[in-house]
């Protein structure tokens, strides 16, 4: 048995993530792996960590990336911030609310849900009649960005209202981070987690956090050990924290910090509130492309994240027949719907180096090349136009 080289096809990656990768970050995780205690890798760890700061808007010490993907983040924020007997408020508008009210039980707390529909964002009344109703909560998750169904929330009043009832927050900011506003320490955010492989556009497989000096007091006096030695913070600090003293926790993922370097700097090159307006303006130019052809957003304007478009799919379509036919002929990935949403809805992301002006007009040429064909009820000729008004505006 022989097994040959893998060689991925080319795709133009336009679903929830990972989004397209840039040449110049995959030539960064080409470049020759070093040790992970090598003076002139703690450098770059400290510049990862500077850059963080940077695209997360915080100056807390404790911000690193976590060396595992976004659910670790997740894990890690749950872990040392939530403890046996612990209730904690998890607002759930899509799937991944879900998974936070699985961490709470892991934990050994318990969840109280506020539960908002699939597509809308997190209702503050709702949140605040479930911290009056239940003084004894000490903390409130929620995700900033559902990627499930393209809501954002508004986090600023959400952490307020927390923080009015003497709760820490953990806000979930995989797919908004670098994508749409977030302001760590303006909002007063405690704990937060992304992703890179969404609006950084680098590799999958990285979680950067921060956690406030609050959550981080909180952690350094827990009577109960972090049930996870990998994600202690306690113990992922003697790594990730200040100081050549550096001592060896794991192996980082050398090449893929690398990549997030580069990553992080492009976004600092780009300056983070260009990086913003250009998601903004690309989502204005795609939203105007579907609009035209006759396809509805589920979410609604105000919510509407500019990196994940979710749209409903037109009566009496196939949406296997679609996704796939756009994948082998035109090479382009959107996403299917997720949970209650799958076979309703397609995803179509606009996410970091993704979101650029001939991704818009390649995706709505080749989904109305492909709706047309299958003699689907759309304004067939119509999106591009539309598109394009949008973009030379
Ligand atoms: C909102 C949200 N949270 C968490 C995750 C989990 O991230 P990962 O798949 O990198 O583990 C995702 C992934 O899509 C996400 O969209």
């Amino acid at each position: 048995m022989t097994y040959r080289a893998f060689h991925p096809p080319l795709r133009t990656l336009m679903g929830p993530g990972p989004s397209d990768v840039p040449p110049q970050i995959l030539e960064a995780l080409g470049r020759p792996t070093i040790g992970h205690l090598d003076p002139r890798f703690i450098d770059l760890m400290d510049e990862v960590k500077t850059l963080l700061q940077y695209v997360m808007q915080t100056g807390n010490a404790l911000t690193m990336p976590i060396s595992a993907p976004g659910s670790a983040g997740m894990e890690a924020c749950f872990v040392n911030l939530v403890e046996p007997g612990d209730t904690v408020i998890v607002c759930q508008n899509g799937v991944f609310g879900g998974r936070m009210k699985e961490n709470v039980e892991r934990c050994g707390a318990t969840p109280v849900m506020v539960q908002d529909a699939w597509g809308s964002a997190v209702d503050p009344q709702k949140l605040e009649d479930a911290l009056v109703g239940h003084p004894e909560a000490s903390l409130v998750a929620f995700v900033h960005a559902e990627t499930s169904t393209g809501a954002q929330s508004d986090v600023r009043t959400l952490v307020e209202l927390a923080h009015r009832h003497d709760c820490l927050t953990i806000v979930d900011a995989v797919t908004s981070l670098a994508g749409s506003p977030l302001k760590v320490d303006e909002w007063e955010i405690d704990a937060v987690y992304s992703g890179t492989q969404k609006c950084l556009s680098c590799v999958p497989g990285i979680s950067p956090v921060s956690f406030s000096d609050r959550a981080q007091h909180k952690i350094g006096n827990r009577p109960h050990k972090v049930q996870s030695w990998f994600l202690d913070m306690n113990l992922v600090m003697g790594y990730w924290g200040k100081g050549a003293r550096r001592a060896y926790h794991h192996t980082a993922p050398v090449n893929a910090m690398y990549a997030l370097h580069e990553a992080l700097r492009m976004v600092h090159e780009e300056g983070l509130e260009n990086a913003w307006a250009r998601h903004r303006h690309n989502h204005e130019a795609l939203k105007a492309g579907l609009e035209a052809m006759g396809l509805t957003f589920i979410v609604d304007e105000a919510h509407r994240l500019p990196q994940l478009n979710a749209v409903a799919i037109p009566e009496g379509v196939d949406d296997a027949t679609v996704r796939t036919r756009l994948l082998q002929e035109h090479h382009i990935e959107i996403g299917a719907g997720l949970g209650e949403l799958a076979g309703k809805v397609w995803r179509i992301g606009l996410m970091g180096y993704g979101s650029r002006i001939e991704n818009v007009t390649h995706c709505l040429g080749a989904l109305d090349a492909v709706l047309a064909n299958l003699g689907a009820p759309v304004n067939s000729g119509a999106a591009l136009p539309a598109a394009e008004k949008v973009l030379a505006a």
